[in-house]
């Protein structure tokens, strides 16, 4: 990636540019401002099938970023690293191992000369977790699943060493920060044939996590999914009481009908998988 590379964007450069064909390309949006900056210009990828936007929108309703040190680790494209930086007051280091989307990370970076910026290459592993510097908030957004697969083998041979894996990774990650936004995928290495729990089943992911996170040193404080494809929102459910609830400023929410089947039945049957992941704002105990 050269300077005058980066000075050059154009629509088609940019999206040439985002477009990676390793394992995690092709995966998220283009950051607003780019978008309204290049003439509308969207990533093909479909908002029904994960949402950024909306995970973004809801994120915002519940952390200032501004003035945060935040750590993205696997920050893609940079949905979050780059507008968080542009957009948001933050300082990031986005993590990124994907040398296609990091030359992207990059370009824009030095496109819009975001000072506050940093991009790094080198994968965030059980060995190196801590040692990552000191931040306020770490981003860890559906990547320890792919453990066993994109990194530490050794550590992940199968699905079931994933709870023990995470216990360490997270209590590691606990000492360089004071926060983290959490979510996981529940198919382990991204694969069908070898789930982690059966997916669409937030309240079973909130138990399958509450013994990770409070071995690791971490309390759950916001936990919010969405339950419906064309409804933006997001639900908050409340992590700890020991049967499906929702957070009391969700309450209102609790009629609405995918609110109610999630309630009754614990699963969100007619939902993009992804939405059912819990997306989890925690603070170091
Ligand atoms: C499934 S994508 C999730 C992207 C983003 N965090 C999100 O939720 O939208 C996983 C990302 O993690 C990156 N990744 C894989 N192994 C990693 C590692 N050891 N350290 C940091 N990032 C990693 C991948 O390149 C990919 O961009």
């Amino acid at each position: 990636m050269t300077d005058a590379h980066a000075r050059s964007l154009s629509q088609d450069s940019l999206l040439a540019l985002w477009h990676s064909a390793g394992k995690h390309g092709v995966y998220q949006q283009l950051p607003q401002f780019l978008s309204d900056d290049f003439g509308g210009i969207q990533a093909p990828i479909d908002e029904r099938w994960r949402g950024d936007r909306s995970r973004l929108a809801y994120l915002r309703t519940c952390v200032d970023f501004n003035g945060l040190r935040i750590v993205d680790i696997g920050a893609n494209t940079g949905f979050f690293s780059l507008t968080l930086a542009h957009d948001d007051g933050a300082s990031v280091t986005a993590v990124e191992p994907d040398p296609a989307n990091r030359d992207f990370l990059k370009a824009v970076g030095q496109h819009y000369g975001l000072q506050h910026l940093s991009v790094s290459d080198a994968p965030v592993t059980l060995d190196t977790v801590g040692n990552l510097p000191q931040s306020d908030l770490v981003l860890l957004l559906n990547v320890l699943h792919h453990a066993g697969d994109d990194f530490d083998r050794a550590y992940v041979p199968e699905a079931a060493a994933l709870q023990g894996y995470m216990t360490d990774y997270l209590g590691r990650l606990a000492k360089t920060t004071r926060a983290m936004i959490f979510q996981l995928g529940y198919n382990w290495c991204g694969n069908k044939a070898t789930p982690i729990l059966p997916v669409r089943h937030p309240f079973d992911m909130l138990d399958y996590l509450r013994p990770i996170f409070d071995q690791a040193g971490w309390h759950m404080d916001r936990v919010a999914v969405r339950f419906d494809t064309d409804d933006r929102r997001m639900v908050e459910l409340e992590p700890y009481a020991g049967q499906p609830t929702l957070a009391p400023g969700s309450a209102a929410l609790a009629e609405v009908p995918g609110v109610r089947a999630l309630l009754e039945t614990r699963h969100l049957p007619e939902i993009s998988e992804f939405y059912a992941r819990p997306l989890i704002i925690c603070s170091v105990r």
